[in-house]
């Protein structure tokens, strides 16, 4: 079968290396792709939110699956467009992939069900938000509504922080329209662990945990990135918690969305955080994690085109999803100044280490050809170096290892990814 993925960062990476180990996959494209991507697949110079040339090109190649990997294309439709088009797409519909797309919708459908989160108010009015913050517990944390990158949470300290916050979403609109609206929430404290599932509008598939670093610098401190580095699974994810977020989060979320008349089919993403009173719902995604997916896919036994039809097909109570009983962990190499200003453009170096390197992998997040055909680095993470081990210990010395592998300028890496593997 021919299958495309549109997306063309580390996250696309990982899922192309993966749906190209199906024997079913005799032509895989991507949209708009990378350099790393290349070697897999064949990339397509068309953008994520060109839904009419997309489907165009899947009709003229007669791709029989499409996979849409970014949150954008699907708060804004894509698998809508597809549908209509008669093409067969995995992803949830617009109506759906708002349970990320709007925070305050989420938060909603969290409280209707009685699906447990932080306590929250939502405001529409800077001046509403400001009276409500006047006598508000501190620390306190304010979200824009809309997609922002994963950076439109401001945690703030004190009463003149949460003013300086509502100043910066709403009145600055540093984030654009996504702060509009805000949602002003409860503070919690806990570990943070990302649950990624498959869902068929029905049947949820949990798959193994992970845990992200998002702050860009050592001891989680400096700004929010997309993810500096992952693991899986998370040894803090013990079976008590799994079986609390399964009698009370995973399927009452899928419940709550058919009921709502927004059947979810796709990747559902819990953010989750292990407060003292157990867990709690820090957000969902509607699509893989970046860079979750990177240490979560290399684990999986199954054949993902398998997973991804059956979720379109709502039969996933049929798959068996099985995850290596090993360890996986990715740091990101990203270009130095990263999430603010960096420099694109250099020469990329030792990748070819990689290729026969058993259980090592490097996923492309911001890579390109130049015009001499060099690999040069072309975003604020660049790549995604993986490596599997026994335990999480051992993949952790390996992924680091395989980080000398590479090199290319203004190369900056947190140096502490998974230093929480030595707390369990
Ligand atoms: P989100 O995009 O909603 O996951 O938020 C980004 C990050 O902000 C999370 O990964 C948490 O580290 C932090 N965060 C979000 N909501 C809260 C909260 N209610 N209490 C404490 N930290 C939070
Ligand atoms: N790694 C967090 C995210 O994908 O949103």
């Amino acid at each position: 079968m021919k299958v495309l993925i549109v997306g063309g960062g580390g996250r696309e990476h990982a899922i192309a290396w993966k749906v190209a180990q199906s024997p079913k996959v005799d032509k895989l494209y991507c949209a708009p792709g990378n350099a790393g991507i290349a070697e897999v697949a064949e990339c397509v110079n068309i953008g994520v939110m060109e839904f009419d040339k997309l489907t165009a090109f899947a009709k003229e190649q007669a791709i029989d699956l499409t996979i849409v990997g970014p949150d954008d294309p699907l708060a804004a439709g894509a698998v809508d467009a597809f549908e209509a088009a008669g093409l067969r797409v995995f992803g949830p519909r617009k109506n759906a992939a708002i349970l990320e797309g709007s925070k305050a919708f989420s938060k909603d459908l969290m409280k209707k069900y009685g699906i447990p989160t932080a306590a929250y108010e939502t405001f529409d009015s800077p001046e509403a938000a400001l009276s409500y913050l006047e006598t508000a517990d501190m620390p306190i944390v304010l979200k824009a509504d809309g997609l922002a990158l994963g950076k439109g949470v401001l945690i703030c300290n004190n009463l003149e922080e949460a003013k300086e916050g509502v100043k910066t979403l709403m009145l600055d609109k540093q984030f654009g329209s996504a702060g509009n609206r805000i949602v002003v929430e409860e503070f919690m404290t806990g570990r943070e662990v990302s649950v990624l599932s498959f869902v068929d509008g029905r049947t949820i598939k949990i798959m193994t945990s992970a845990q992200d670093h998002k702050r860009a610098k050592d001891g989680d401190q400096g700004l929010n990135t997309g993810g500096m580095g992952t693991f899986s699974p998370s040894p803090f994810y013990t079976e008590e918690v799994d079986a609390f977020c399964k009698e009370y989060i995973y399927q009452k979320t899928v419940d709550a969305m058919a009921a709502e008349g927004r059947e979810f089919k796709g990747i559902i993403f819990f953010g989750l955080m292990l407060t003292a009173k157990g867990p709690r719902v820090l957000e969902y995604n509607a699509r893989f994690g970046d860079p979750e997916t990177q240490v979560v896919l290399p684990r999986m036994k199954n054949d993902i085109v398998d997973v991804f039809e059956a979720c379109i097909d709502g039969t996933l109570d049929q798959i068996d999803l099985q995850f290596e009983d090993n360890a996986a962990v990715c740091v990101v190499l990203a270009s130095d100044g990263y999430p603010e200003h960096y420099e694109k453009g250099f020469k990329i170096s030792g990748l070819e280490k990689f290729q026969d390197a058993d259980g090592y992998y490097v996923f492309h997040a911001g890579s390109k050809f130049d015009a001499d055909g060099d690999i040069v680095t072309n975003g604020g993470r660049v790549l995604g170096v993986t490596a599997t081990g026994s335990d999480l210990k051992e993949a952790r010395a390996n992924a680091y290892k395989a980080t000398g592998w590479v090199e290319f300028g203004n190369k900056y890496m947190r140096h502490d990814i998974g230093k929480a593997i030595d707390e369990a």
